[in-house]
């Protein structure tokens, strides 16, 4: 792991979602850039003193000269935006897969490197949108693809969260310290932190791809400088049009992530504070409730799902899922079996890049006076 030392907030729910299912274990860290949190938070994790390092360099040097069957398999980055890159490529470089944190770089530029590099070497990249996790989201995209609900027509996806309400960079919060930095958060704030994990979760539940937007985005907490609420419109490559709303200003919310997805025949609803129920909502007939656990679901939904309906799955447990699906992927890969499709089923290197366009045209489409922004991909043209 690099990053995720003491006092950290991610690393640790990777570490309790990786450890869920008993096929990964932490053998070694870089948990922090200051030693004395590196030396300490590899004792707190009961890691051997040798297998702590205070660099990722280090780590990823040393490990790679352990015998194969000691060495580390993956390498995991829960590091701030400006130090994804760095450890990754090292990793790849050094013949190690990667579990990454979104946004998946610092600029687009450096996703493209990294997708050249997971091309060249074939190793496996996990972006971990949480999102896409869980069983009842993988039931709704799963509905949209077998054709449920017709023609997609209209996306909603809104993400409020009041957490940077108050100008709390200022006041000793280490994750809003970094976050409302550019040099180390990159070129967005809100759209960059939450507005990535919306948009991939309305391209991953519709199948669609966004090929057009027109954003507005405010600082609304005088005295920041990175956007903190937005608004973005959205057209889809089929046709369909939305709305996405990233905030992080909406005073009073926690983590209100929401989806409606409509299509000829009917759609669904989905919350991530609500997330072991769906709404299925028909044109014709009453809106059905479907709820995570039980027979009637998709085989994505049951392979994503651990309990029996009515004993709640959450945060955790769709962590717990990307974890077991990159690591179930792995195997497959190193017996030489292929993968299920519903092992296979992780967010990856072109979900990573296409996060990091998305900032990019939506800066871009802020900034310009032009109502519609083609929705490009620098290098390789627009959708
Ligand atoms: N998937 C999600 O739902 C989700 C949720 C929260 C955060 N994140 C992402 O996770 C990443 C980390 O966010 P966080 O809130 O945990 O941040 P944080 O500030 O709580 O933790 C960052 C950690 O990285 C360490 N670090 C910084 N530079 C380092 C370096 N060069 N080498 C080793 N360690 C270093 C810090 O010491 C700290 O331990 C960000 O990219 C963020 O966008 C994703």
């Amino acid at each position: 792991m690099v990053g995720g030392g003491r006092n950290a907030f991610i690393g640790a729910v990777h570490r309790i979602a990786a450890n869920m299912d008993g096929l990964i274990e932490l053998v070694c860290g870089a948990f922090s850039s200051n030693p004395d949190n590196a030396r300490q938070s590899g004792k707190d994790l009961f890691l051997p003193p040798d297998r702590t390092y205070l660099s990722f360099e280090e780590m990823i040097e040393k490990e790679s000269r352990l015998p194969a069957t000691q060495r580390m398999d993956f390498v995991v980055i829960v590091t701030p935006n400006h130090a994804h890159f760095a450890p990754a490529m090292l990793a790849l470089e050094k013949g190690f897969h990667v579990v990454i944190e979104k946004p998946m770089t610092f600029s687009l530029k450096e996703a493209l490197a990294l997708k050249k590099k997971v091309q060249e070497t074939g190793l496996l990249l996990c972006l971990t949108h949480t999102y896409a996790g869980y069983p009842l989201v993988k039931q709704a995209r799963q509905m949209v693809k077998e054709g449920a609900f017709g023609k997609i027509r209209k996306i909603y996806v809104e993400y409020p969260q009041g957490w940077l309400s108050r100008l709390s960079e200022k006041d000793g919060s280490k994750q809003a310290e970094w976050r409302t930095d550019p040099s180390r958060s990159g070129k967005a704030g809100a759209m960059g932190d939450i507005g990535t994990h919306a948009a991939h979760l309305a391209e991953y539940i519709s199948g669609l791809q966004i090929k057009q937007l027109c954003a507005d985005l405010s600082i609304m907490v005088e005295g920041r400088a990175l956007d903190d609420d937005g608004n973005v419109l959205l057209r889809f490559d089929n046709g369909a049009t939305g709305t996405l709303t990233a905030s992080q200003v909406a005073a009073g919310e926690e983590n209100a992530l929401k989806i409606r997805v409509y299509g000829e025949k009917g759609g669904l609803e989905w919350a991530q504070m609500e997330p072991n129920t769906l709404l299925v909502k028909w044109l014709d007939q009453p809106t059905q409730i479907f709820r995570a656990g039980q027979p009637y679901l998709s085989s994505f939904a049951k392979h994503n799902t651990r309990t029996p309906g009515g004993h709640p799955e959450g945060y955790l447990e769709a962590f717990g899922n990307l974890y077991r699906n990159f690591a179930l992927t792995l195997s497959a890969k190193l017996e030489g079996r292929t993968p299920t499709p519903e092992e296979s089923d992780f967010p990856s290197i072109e979900e990573g890049v296409r996060g990091m366009a998305f900032i990019d045209n939506v800066i871009r489409s802020n900034e310009s006076l032009e109502k519609w922004t083609f929705f490009e991909i620098e290098g390789e043209g627009s959708c």
